[in-house]
């Protein structure tokens, strides 16, 4: 069955430019009718204006798509709540969010200011979870819904500068793992895309070519799938130029020193074994990793 939005309605936050305008043209390729938020500021978050938000409505309602703009602050309680309260008086439901708004203020860490810290977590994580518990009742009544939030090899992986990015990056992996379980009696799907594209915030970093094999709509197909019917759960996907793959997270197969001798030598000791992924183990979800570690310190004391 090919992906359709039929009947659907979409939220696409930060969507006035760059990869949320791509996934929402996407969306309202396929069906769906699209709330394009964007509260309009600078790339370091400063300012405001709903024009790049009215200009995507334009383009959509000019190829025949249904879409409002919607100018709210995903840090703002009150913007969202209000955001979702005008989706459901235009189309009625809401059945996704895409968790895509975001700023950047890049500076080593040790020249970051706490405020520069703050603001980065402030929009990625907390606008995240602030978006979501907007729609997070209404989904819940309805028995359906899609989240994806936005995460980045930054926050997976490290970029020198992005202390503050990174860590709310990976933040957000981890508001999809609980909120995966949470949702999951009630029909709320929840993933996460890793794009890289060239836009607005990643554009100064990149070569001419870079900037033409990277171009955003090439990650929309992957963010597309993870809010559409068919989507999986609690699942990360990398996407950028023509590339989609899935981010693990694994843990070694690690050795058990129940009953037997334990201090920070023999970790030391046998750091190359406890550190070995070449056998990985992919706990499909948190609660597995205390039954696999408990598993380990029965079977050495003999207690199967
Ligand atoms: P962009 O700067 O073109 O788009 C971000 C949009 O979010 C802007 O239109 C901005 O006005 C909006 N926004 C910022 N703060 C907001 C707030 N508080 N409330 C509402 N809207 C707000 O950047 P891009 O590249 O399209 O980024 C989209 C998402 O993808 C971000 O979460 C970014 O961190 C993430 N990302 C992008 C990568 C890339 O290679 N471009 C790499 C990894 C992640």
């Amino acid at each position: 069955m090919s992906v359709s939005f039929r009947d659907q309605v979409a939220i696409v936050t930060g969507a006035g430019g760059g990869l949320g305008r791509a996934h929402a043209l996407m969306l309202a390729a396929h069906g769906a009718a699209v709330v394009i938020n964007d509260f309009g500021g600078a790339r370091d978050g400063s300012g405001g204006s709903t024009e790049a938000a009215e200009a995507v409505v334009r383009e959509i309602t000019g190829a025949g798509g249904r879409a409002i703009a919607d100018g709210g602050n995903v840090t703002s309680e009150a913007d969202m709540e209000a955001m979702v309260a005008r989706t459901l008086s235009a189309f009625g439901r809401v059945d996704v969010l895409v968790n895509n708004a975001g700023i950047l203020r890049d500076k080593t860490f040790a020249k970051m200011t706490t405020d520069d810290f703050r603001a980065v977590v402030e929009v990625h994580l907390m606008g995240t979870a602030i978006a979501t518990r907007a729609v997070w009742a209404t989904m819940r009544e309805q028995n359906y819904g899609r989240v994806l939030v936005t995460s980045s090899t930054s926050g997976a992986y490290g970029n020198f500068g992005q202390s503050n990015y990174g860590a709310a990056k990976m933040a957000v992996l981890g508001l999809m793992n609980t909120l995966h379980l949470e949702g999951a009696k009630y029909g709320i799907h929840v993933n996460a895309i890793l794009p890289t594209a060239a836009t607005r915030m990643t554009g100064d970093m990149m070569s001419g070519e870079m900037l033409e094999l990277l171009a955003p709509e090439l990650v929309s197909p992957a963010a597309v799938w993870l809010v559409s019917r068919e989507a999986p759960s609690r699942t990360a996907l990398l996407a950028g130029a023509g590339t989609v793959a899935r981010l693990a997270v694994v843990e070694s197969q690690g050795v058990c020193f129940t009953g037997k001798s334990f201090t920070p030598d023999d970790v030391g000791a046998n750091f190359d074994r406890i550190a070995d992924i070449s056998d990985p183990v992919e706990p499909p979800e948190g609660l597995r990793h205390v039954d696999r570690i408990l598993a380990n310190a029965r079977a050495a004391l003999g207690r199967n």
